[in-house]
């Protein structure tokens, strides 16, 4: 950029006060301030200047009468100028303050000025509600961030940072690193792989989560760990998902699955207050189960009724196939749908292979009795959306209800989302954190013909369904947790197998033969057999934890510099081609793109 002017340095210059911690307390003090050009008001004989620093924003006035040479120089600023002035705080005329800003009692009436910088000018202006795309957003991220709502974003997320960092110290907790260039970690989605020089051929992975660190952390003898520690997968991604993303991990030796809550509860009430929220602690419990066949997700959003199954009611009439559930959904004070919204639920309803029976009255008339106690069991009242959902048709699978389950419980948020508008029942400062308890073992893979670990093979199973793990995997329950709010999994953790014998047997029912357990995690199962204790643990994701707590839809609102879905960082365009000096350093051959 060409400047037309000289810029002035900084020299020794020292900021005296943020712009937007002054106050009428400050009138008549001489302040020396320091920011960005937000707006400029020109008046001919008497300029106006919004200067923004992190803290806010204060009025600046150049006075052609009192300066005219000051008032010269602040003629050539444009907006994001950066600047230093100096001038005395004084009160504004009770007709000139402004209500909208929190200085707005007060201005500065400038007397000297330092330009330090021209800018651009900006790619959007940096106003809230700005009308851009998040491709332009993400390509300027550095002009984004200067944005209130992002400054306020970026900041909340250092101070829960800080105060999660701060409650598990208190809490006796060790803040422990553990490497990023390490081996595959058994998460099952996908590794990011970094090939190394020294040993052509061979490669690091970064590490899905440090599960395996934080266990051998705790057979060292550590007993309680926590890292706020970035994480790495290669998945597709979501508005929840970044290919880095951040957890707040932490591991106990001899815990119960109490122990853990006892410390994630206050741990979360404490960041929530940082955001200006009173959580209830200690959150409900529900076990997996329970959560299937009153919401039909293992995550529920309980800020809408659980849903009822009903098939007892209606023995025999075949609204479901036998031994399928039929679920009866309330939505409250939604009133009755148009034909086209009615429609619209049928279609949803059908693409997941439900009868959606939305025809109340002809329910009520058809089958009396029943529809009464559908009311009594739902509370469901004529105010209401009232949906029966079934699916006449048998199906194939090892779970079957549990399909239908989550057809409708997917059919009740979209009825809910789709008409929040109307009852605002999902409303985003409405906080229902709950504990899922009791995940099953193993989930069936229907690809690969086999049981997978529902949480990690590292996770015990219940007790009592220890000598189920080979006769019926579908049975075994795992002590593992998840806690969730509002629909979304904000952490998982588990009770982990401390026992040689115990983690061979679920080796077993994974399918993995000792030899291919030893050579994936060979390291680990040796240190199960110097001493571990008892020990468990869980990992919360912080960015989803902070995109909740900020009211935003999306992690990568959260995230100083998140990638696209495609996961590209539009800003640095990565990941890029290198050199093929670089990848012949490396061995690598790029073939077939
Ligand atoms: P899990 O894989 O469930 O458990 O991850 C724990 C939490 O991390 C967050 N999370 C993510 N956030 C953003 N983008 C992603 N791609 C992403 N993936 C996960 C979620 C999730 O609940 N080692 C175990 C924990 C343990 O057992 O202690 C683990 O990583 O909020």
């Amino acid at each position: 950029m060409q400047s037309e002017a000289p810029l002035d340095f900084l020299g020794d210059l020292k900021r005296t006060h943020m712009c937007g911690e002054l106050g009428a307390g400050d009138a008549g003090r001489r302040a020396v301030l320091m920011g960005w050009v937000h707006r400029r008001h020109d008046l001919g004989g008497i300029i106006f200047i919004h200067l923004r620093d992190r803290t806010g924003i204060v009025q600046l006035v150049f006075r052609e009468d009192a300066a005219p040479e000051v008032h010269g120089r602040a003629e050539r600023l444009r907006p994001e100028y950066v600047i230093a002035v100096e001038g005395t705080v004084t009160l504004r005329s009770p007709e000139t303050v402004n209500p909208n800003l929190p200085t707005g009692g007060i201005e500065v009436v400038c007397s000297r000025i330092w330009i330090l910088n021209e800018s651009l000018t900006p790619p959007f202006p940096m106003e809230e509600n700005v009308d851009v795309s998040e491709d332009v957003r993400l390509k300027y991220r550095y002009v984004d961030l200067r944005r209130p709502h992002m400054q306020r974003n970026i900041i909340l997320r250092s101070q829960i940072t800080f105060a999660a960092r701060e409650t598990l110290t208190r809490m006796g907790f060790l803040e422990i690193e553990t490497p990023f260039l390490t081996r595959s970690t058994p998460e099952g989605a996908r590794d990011f792989l970094v090939p190394s020089r020294v040993q052509r051929g061979s490669f690091y992975a970064l590490p899905q989560s440090p599960q395996l660190f934080k266990q051998l952390l705790m057979i060292s003898g550590f007993e309680k760990y926590f890292q706020i520690v970035r994480c790495f997968r290669d998945e597709d991604l979501r508005a929840d998902r970044q290919p880095e993303f951040t957890q707040i991990d932490l591991e106990m030796s001899f815990p119960q699955q109490e122990s853990i809550f006892e410390v994630v509860e206050p741990l979360v009430q404490r960041v929530a207050a940082v955001a200006g929220y009173s959580v209830q602690i200690p959150f409900p419990r529900l076990t997996y189960q329970q959560a299937m066949r009153s919401y039909g997700s293992d995550k529920p959003d309980c800020r809408i009724p659980p849903f009822h199954t009903v098939e007892d009611l209606f023995g025999g009439a075949g609204l479901t196939a036998e031994g399928l559930p039929l679920v009866a959904i309330r939505i409250p004070s939604t009133g009755a749908l148009s034909r086209k919204e009615r429609d619209e639920l049928k279609a949803f309803g059908e693409e997941r292979g439900l009868r959606v029976y939305d025809d109340v009255k002809r329910l009520e008339r058809d089958f009396p009795e029943a529809m009464t106690a559908v009311r009594e069991r739902t509370g469901a009242g004529p105010e209401d959306l009232l949906l029966l959902a079934g699916r006449p048709s048998p199906i194939k699978g090892h779970r079957p209800e549990e399909a239908v389950l989550t057809a409708c419980g997917q059919l009740r948020l979209y009825a809910a989302q789709r008409y929040n508008d109307r009852h605002k029942l999902l409303d985003p400062r409405n906080f229902q954190f709950l504990w899922v308890v009791d995940f099953p073992m193993f989930e069936w893979n229907e690809d690969e013909q086999r049981w997978d670990a529902a949480h990690h093979p590292f996770t015990s199973v219940h007790d009592d369904d220890l000598d189920k793990l080979t006769s019926d995997p579908a049975s075994c329950r795992a002590k593992s947790y998840d806690l969730v709010l509002n629909g979304v999994e904000l952490g998982s953790g588990s009770i982990r197998i401390h026992r040689r014998d115990v983690q061979s047997k679920v080796f077993a029912a994974l399918g993995f033969s000792e030899e291919e357990a030893r050579r994936r995690f060979g390291f680990l199962l040796t240190a199960l057999e110097y001493g571990a204790p008892p020990h468990g643990g869980i990992a919360l994701g912080l960015d989803r934890l902070v995109m909740i707590l900020a009211g935003e839809n999306s992690i990568r609102d959260v995230i100083p510099f998140p990638k696209t879905a495609r996961g590209t960082d539009l800003m640095c365009d990565a990941p890029s081609p290198v050199p093929a000096s670089q990848l012949r350093e490396l061995g690598i051959v790029i073939k077939g793109i």
